[in-house]
């Protein structure tokens, strides 16, 4: 089940000068992180509750290089908060939703994700996060 917003994920070419923009309005990068099987370096930025998560591609072959080379840099993805990522996918693919996955895989900061094909969301790639437990939320 859906608990929150996590996070929006926002594809850059470079974490480096992408930062300062947000450092400018006086938030701060908390962590960069590389996920290698995503090919993607993320940068998680607190902003109130949720998180901006910059994505840098590793790779100009990785999903965010060629997502930056066809549509350039913006708005990738939102992520939703789920306490059961199993359940909800098996739930949206009963309905004939479509998902990227087989089944969720792991993400950023130990969370499993799953990712709703935009085709299923009115046009919006969604991702579902589950925290570990024990995670801070
Ligand atoms: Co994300």
């Amino acid at each position: 089940m859906v608990k929150g917003l996590d996070h929006i994920g926002i594809a850059v070419p470079s974490i480096a000068e992408a930062r300062l923009f947000y450092e400018r309005l006086g938030l701060a990068v908390e962590a960069i992180e590389e996920v290698p099987q995503e090919g993607v370096r993320v940068a998680i930025i607190p902003v109130g509750g949720v998180k901006i998560e910059l994505l840098e591609p590793l790779s100009e072959d990785s999903t965010i290089g060629r997502y930056l080379a066809k549509r350039g840099p913006g708005l990738h993805h939102v992520c939703l908060a789920s306490d059961g990522v199993a359940a909800d996918s098996a739930s949206l693919r009963a309905a004939g939703v479509p998902l990227l996955r087989d089944e969720p895989t792991p993400g950023a900061e130990g969370a499993l994700v799953q990712f709703v094909h935009p085709k299923g969301a009115g046009g919006v790639l969604y991702e579902l996060s589950e925290r570990p437990v024990g995670a801070r939320d």
